[in-house]
């Protein structure tokens, strides 16, 4: 199965094949776009698409500022830069463009890809932009998942691909997930005990990073153990990875991607690369209206991807994806990453303010443990019987509190006592009072719990 085409050894594409639903077999290309590339030709004169003539478009340049990135010991720069789009960047950023992305934009999130996790161009994996990691993660879930079949999904999960799954009537087999991430025990007993007349799943959804909705990151040796699982008994892992380049930790060193340690990780030695198909995304960094996300994994489930981008929205906005480019280029990695360093911080802090009035309102009333990522605190109301959703969806919120129970989060939709608490916008001031508003409807459902 594995080939060897450069130094890396990588799972062969004839390995995908039973891998891809029957819906990404069938999809036939788009005839003009899978012709589009050939464009690009020297010489060549291209009669080829309907592109409108941009000389017809209104726009004649666009100029933006954006802060300048601070330095690397996180001292905010203090000024702006400002950055202009015109000439061809601007004219390919009103005109069509390629289905898996502009081309400087993939290039600089491949390259980003190297940095980042280690993985060289030319080993087996490509790169598509999306709409949003959502607009990724819901056609690589169809071009992975045939109707009915049954996949691994880490418990309680981020509530937007519940819908996904549960519309292709999959059979969501649920892993618990602690503080230390997914549970590899819960992983391990539901793969030892699988039936063996039922095939078994094909793919495991997990968040490794600040896990939305409990904001636990995985621990180095949960992830060894999902991929030695994920090899033992054949699954593709589906990281969605968008609380990334947020992690503040809890001091503890940042564990490595599954696409990373896949690639490089001791407890990987030997074993070709290909298991790890990764979701990244710039809404929680630059921008959530951009509507910019990124898919890294083996290339014929990206050619999957693009297959049905290609007929269902041609591509995502060349626009912003020109906006994007044009201030990552400004900024160049390093600015990048410090950027991303300071969101952290900006986070970490808006945590412990955060946990600081937990600790004041909370005590005794509620359970949490503290996030490591991301944007929320996931607690367990101290009810008895408690079913959160009457306490949050009602009482909470005639007390002038919204939060949402923890059920939308279980992709069997039980009752459960946890909650899901967003601290990304409100002030300090603002915290203080949203905590006191959920004591007091605490206090009053325990209060009714007992007469
Ligand atoms: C775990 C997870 N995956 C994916 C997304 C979608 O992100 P995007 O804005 O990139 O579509 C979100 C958004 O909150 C998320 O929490």
């Amino acid at each position: 199965m594995p080939s060897e085409a450069s130094s890396v050894q990588k799972l062969s594409e004839s390995f995908y094949t039973p891998f891809l639903s029957d819906v990404a077999k069938a999809r036939l290309p788009s005839p003009i776009r899978s012709l589009l590339p050939l464009e690009a030709t020297p010489g060549l004169l291209s009669l080829l698409a309907g592109k409108p003539n941009p000389t017809t478009f209104p726009f004649t340049s666009l100029s933006f500022t954006a802060h300048a990135p601070p330095s690397e010991d996180g001292k905010p720069a203090g000024h702006d830069i400002a950055v202009k789009v015109s000439g061809s960047d601007l004219a390919a950023g009103l005109q069509y463009g390629p289905t898996n992305g502009m081309t400087p934009l993939v290039d600089w999130f491949s390259d980003l890809q190297r940095a980042v996790h280690g993985r060289e161009r030319g080993e087996g994996w490509a790169l598509s932009v999306g709409s949003g990691s959502q607009d990724l993660l819901s056609k690589a879930i169809i071009a992975l998942l045939n109707p009915g079949d049954a996949v691994l999904v880490q418990s309680p999960v981020y509530a937007g691909v519940i819908p996904l799954f549960h519309s292709l009537k999959c059979e969501q087999i649920e892993v618990e997930a602690d503080a230390e991430g997914i549970s590899t025990d819960s992983l391990r007993d539901t793969l030892n005990n699988w039936p063996a007349d039922k095939p078994k799943p094909k793919v495991l959804y997990t968040i490794p990073y600040g896990g939305n909705p409990t904001g636990a990151t995985a621990t180095l040796e949960r992830r060894r153990e999902v991929l030695q699982l994920a090899r033992q008994h054949n699954f593709l892992i589906m990281e969605d990875d968008p609380y990334y380049y947020l992690y503040y930790g809890n001091d503890a060193e940042r564990p490595p991607s599954y696409f990373a340690m896949e690639r490089a990780d001791t407890s990987c030695a030997g074993h070709p690369v290909g298991r790890v198909l990764r979701f990244d995304s710039i809404s929680k960094i630059l921008s959530a209206g951009m509507r910019i996300g990124f898919a890294s994994g083996p290339a014929p489930i990206l050619r999957a991807i693009d297959a049905h981008t290609a007929t269902a929205n041609l591509q995502p906005s060349s626009l912003t994806q020109v906006i994007a480019h044009s201030l990552l280029n400004a900024w160049g990695f390093d600015g990048f990453l410090a950027h991303t360093r300071d969101v952290s911080k900006f986070y970490r802090e808006k945590r412990d303010v955060f946990e600081a009035a937990m600790q004041r309102h909370l005590t005794g009333l509620a359970e949490w443990s503290a996030p490591q990522s991301g944007l929320f605190f996931w607690f367990k109301l101290l009810i008895p019987g408690a079913d959160s959703a009457s306490v949050v969806r009602a009482q909470a919120f005639e007390r002038g509190v919204l939060a949402l129970p923890g059920t939308v989060f279980l992709p069997n939709g039980r009752s459960t006592a946890y909650v899901r608490a967003a601290f990304s916008l409100l002030s300090p001031e603002e915290v203080d009072e949203a905590l006191k508003r959920l004591r007091d409807t605490i206090l009053d459902a325990r209060a009714a719990a007992t007469t």
